[in-house]
């Protein structure tokens, strides 16, 4: 449906009950690198991300805090919400909440559609349902302990506490419909959903036999209203998710849902099966294409847990960008988690690699290149030629870079772009330009070393832009290269005569207090 070199991606939307966490950042963050990895590629791309704010957990979460459900989410998005995208650097193209008017009158119009088209029934649901998770549980996602402060209770396996009991006159979605066709989607295209755990376990969870999905609450009354029956409201997560399709104009811009529809969505292995089952079912109802992709990264998890406000181990995004920065906080969570699978954070490992790899790897040789210049070439970047296996590295580098991004593996593209780093590192030591500095008779060949050396870190200011967009635009602008940065493509070898200017650089990542970064 979308033109070739369209690229569409999404984060989940979040929910507006709290405050961001770095665990919600590490989404935001992992998808924006792909969205500006694309765009520097020169594809179409469109970054969607925004919140979710319907549903009983936001109704109870603003009940408590004493004002309305429509209030607390104006206030947890203008203050929150929004905020935290300029803390982590996030280039979103769009920002969808599911209280816009857009959204809401689109859910209601496919909702009809599939109404009118024999894809909903009434019926009565009975069985568990967890607030926290907003969704209906089946008897294996729940602990039945025996004691303890939960004891004869259901507990949701996710939360950690009971889970409700409903018995509700509710919409369902003829979703058994879809099984046999969603396990030809999974065989026939292998990379709808990766990584393979999570497919795997997608693929077993429908084997098991789909059953219809409850898709109304009728017990309380802040949702959309499902449009032929205003005493019942959409289910939060079908509403939730046509966000991604409402956004590009599901509904009311024909034109721009056909330029940007499918979507790759980025979403944590937790909600995959809502995005990899319930989300292709209801687009196959509504005749309408599934998703490019759907991948589910593991969980950042602190003390072995997955970090949530809930189990107080929740970190705020802030907490480490106020002592590292924003790039570090990218670089850190997608160099050092393999992507897809779960991560442990601690302040010491980050405070580890900020050293090691940023200021002592990238950083310090960014320093050196531009004061090698100013020192031994009054400023002005050698036109010489390079050594050819710096150059050759330079394409290989890219080419594995691309590559590793076409497949979700941020974490392997960042380690074949430190490929180059530690090369050029290597570089600097066994060349010596300060020896050769003292050398008339060599000052061809310091030409040709500090060549090489400008052009590689030219080359590391592009492949390493989409992650780190400060430091390299820092780095871009004392190499005095002309043209902006985001607009060098990462696709393929970055190639610059010499003949700039370079200008002072202070370090890229100064030296931190790791006793407040514990603090
Ligand atoms: N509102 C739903 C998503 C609807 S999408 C149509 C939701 N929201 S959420 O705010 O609870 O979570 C949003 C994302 O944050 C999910 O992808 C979730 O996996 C991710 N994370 C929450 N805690 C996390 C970690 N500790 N680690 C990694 N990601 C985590 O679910």
């Amino acid at each position: 449906m979308s033109q070739p070199g369209s690229f569409y991606i999404t984060t989940p939307i979040f929910y507006v009950n709290d405050v961001p966490h770095i665990g919600h950042a590490y989404t935001e963050v992992a998808t924006d690198v792909l969205a500006r990895w694309h765009r520097q590629s020169g594809d179409d791309t469109w970054l969607l991300t925004g919140t979710d704010e319907h549903g009983q957990k936001i109704e109870r979460t603003a009940a408590a805090n004493g004002v309305s459900p429509k209030a607390w989410a104006d206030k947890l998005v203008a203050e929150a919400w929004l905020p935290v995208l300029d803390t982590i650097d996030i280039a979103n193209d769009d920002f969808i909440r599911t209280t816009d008017e857009r959204h809401e009158t689109a859910v209601a119009k496919f909702l009809q559609q599939l109404y009118d088209e024999g894809h909903i029934y009434e019926g009565v649901y009975e069985g568990y349902y967890c607030v926290g998770c907003e969704e209906y549980k089946q008897p294996d996602d729940l602990e039945h302990p025996e004691d303890g402060e939960f004891a004869g209770h259901f507990i949701c396996k996710i939360h950690s506490r009971p889970v409700e009991i409903l018995k509700e006159k509710n919409y369902f979605f003829r979703m058994s419909d879809f099984g046999d066709a969603l396990l030809k989607l999974y065989d026939e295209q292998p990379d709808f959903v990766q990584p393979d755990s999570v497919r795997n376990e997608i693929i077993q969870f429908v084997k098991q036999g789909l059953e219809d999905l409850s898709i109304s609450r009728s017990s309380f009354d802040w949702g959309i209203k499902v449009p032929w029956d205003p005493t019942h409201v959409v289910y939060v997560w079908f509403d939730a998710l046509l966000n991604y399709a409402t956004a590009v104009g599901w509904g009311s811009d024909t034109e721009q849902f056909r330029r940007r529809w499918p979507a790759v969505h980025i979403v944590g292995k937790d909600i995959a099966r809502f995005h990899a089952v319930i989300w292709p079912a209801m687009l196959m109802a509504a005749g309408l294409p599934v998703p490019a992709h759907v991948f589910g990264h593991g969980w950042l998890l602190v003390g072995g847990e997955k970090m949530s406000k809930s189990k107080l181990t929740g970190i705020a995004p802030a907490q480490i960008t106020d002592v590292f920065g924003s790039d570090a906080f990218r670089y850190y969570f997608l160099s050092a988690i393999t992507f897809g699978q779960d991560g442990s954070f601690s302040w010491e490992d980050l405070s580890a690699r900020y050293q090691a790899e940023l200021a002592n790897g990238f950083g310090n040789l960014a320093s050196r290149v531009i004061a090698m210049i100013e020192k031994y070439r009054d400023s002005v970047v050698p036109d010489a030629t390079r050594d050819v296996a710096i150059v050759d590295l330079e394409k290989n580098v890219t080419d594995a870079a691309h590559a590793a991004i076409g497949t979700f593996a941020i974490h392997e593209a960042l380690a074949s772009i430190e490929r180059l780093v530690d090369a050029l590192n290597g570089y600097v030591t066994d060349q010596a330009p300060w020896v050769l500095a003292k050398d008339p008779a060599q000052s061809e060949r310091l030409d040709q070393v500090l060549a090489t050396l400008a052009h590689g870190v030219g080359t590391l200011a592009v492949l390493y832009s989409p992650v780190m967009p400060q430091a390299t635009a820092k780095l871009w602008a004392a190499l005095g290269e002309s043209g902006a940065l985001l607009e060098q493509r990462v696709d393929t070898a970055w190639d610059r005569p010499g003949g700039g200017t370079v200008s002072p650089l202070d370090p890229l990542f100064p030296r931190v207090e790791v006793e407040s970064a514990n603090s």
